[in-house]
């Protein structure tokens, strides 16, 4: 029997497999019976918690993902239509850049970046330049500039993996179940039913001023937004599906309750803590406290066992 998981094949800000003992025990209790369940990832990320559950959860037969990053989204798309295309692709950028120089790799990575951020790309060559750089740039980062150009310098990793031919197979038989979304998260309201479930992980609310990683897009993702995403969960709990939501743990303002209890007041929400690897800001990387918003209350929650 194949013992190997599939894991997300970028590294990614707010990447949540140092959470998923907490997701466990937010899920609803009776997850592993239900039949007919769509899984839901509005803000799918690196993927983390797809992977996980529906590895987990053989159960869960159809999953749908969206995300608002274009090349993010046809890199999955061609992971999961062009697999053995993308590995060749993947191999050969590879073996040339472990035969550079330190310096030729700098000018290998400025070259890619440059490609990257052309207009005129194949789906093919937007996937395979995306994991490259994914796997080459500074810390795994995804960040882009006012015009949309992703921005993040050379990093310095001595044995890069940049073609991981396993974990992609393995990826691409399991998004055979995926039905997979580019756009806002409120493109998926309208799957929204009984038999869905949703797992909300939008961008994080900064901490402080100078904690201020937000720019996955060149959109953003302020208050405002954070409220819109408030009414959008309580249309999905209105339609009778049930939602986990992640976010930080901003600290109290002056009136004494937290924006996220203020604005999730009607919903219950718990505090975990998370370990953070990946952040621009050395400070900001190690355990902090995250809140995990839901309407599954705590007698259908696994952590009641
Ligand atoms: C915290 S990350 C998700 C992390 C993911 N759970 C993981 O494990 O890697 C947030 C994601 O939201 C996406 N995003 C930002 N604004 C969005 C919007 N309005 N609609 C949909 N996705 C958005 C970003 O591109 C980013 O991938």
């Amino acid at each position: 029997m194949n013992e190997f998981k599939a894991k997300p094949f970028v590294k990614w800000v707010g990447g949540k497999t140092q959470l998923l003992e907490e997701v466990r025990k937010s899920l609803p209790i009776n997850l592993c019976q239900l039949k007919n369940l769509t899984y839901i990832e509005p803000f799918v990320g690196g993927g983390a918690v797809l992977f996980w559950i529906l590895q987990e959860y053989p159960n869960i037969q159809h999953a749908i993902i969206n995300d608002i990053n274009k090349e993010l989204i046809c890199t999955y798309n061609v992971i999961k239509n062009d697999v053995h295309n993308l590995i060749c692709c993947l191999d050969s950028l590879q073996t040339k850049y472990l035969s550079l120089t330190s310096d030729e790799r700098k000018k290998f990575f400025l070259e890619k970046r440059k490609a990257f951020n052309s207009k005129e790309k194949t789906d093919i060559e937007t996937a395979s330049l995306f994991i490259f750089l994914n796997r080459t740039c500074f810390n795994g980062l995804y960040r882009v500039n006012s015009k949309g150009e992703f921005n993040v310098p050379h990093g310095k990793y001595t044995n890069p993996k940049i073609c991981d031919r396993v974990n992609l197979l393995a990826v691409s038989s399991l998004l055979q179940r995926v039905d997979i979304i580019c756009g806002d998260f409120e493109e998926t309201e309208k799957y929204a039913s009984s038999t869905s479930f949703y797992y909300i992980d939008p961008p994080y609310k900064p901490l402080s001023n100078t904690s201020s990683f937000t720019s996955y897009s060149k959109e953003g993702f302020n208050d405002s937004e954070q409220i819109r995403l408030r009414d959008f969960c309580s249309r999905i709990a209105r339609k009778k599906a049930f939602f986990i939501a992640s976010n930080s743990d901003p600290v109290e303002n002056k009136t004494g309750a937290s924006f996220f209890e203020q604005i999730y007041y009607d919903f219950r929400i718990k505090r975990v803590s998370a370990t953070r690897l990946i952040n621009a800001n050395p400070n900001n990387r190690g355990i902090v406290s995250e809140i995990m918003i839901s309407n599954i209350s705590n007698t259908q929650q696994n952590e009641r066992l």
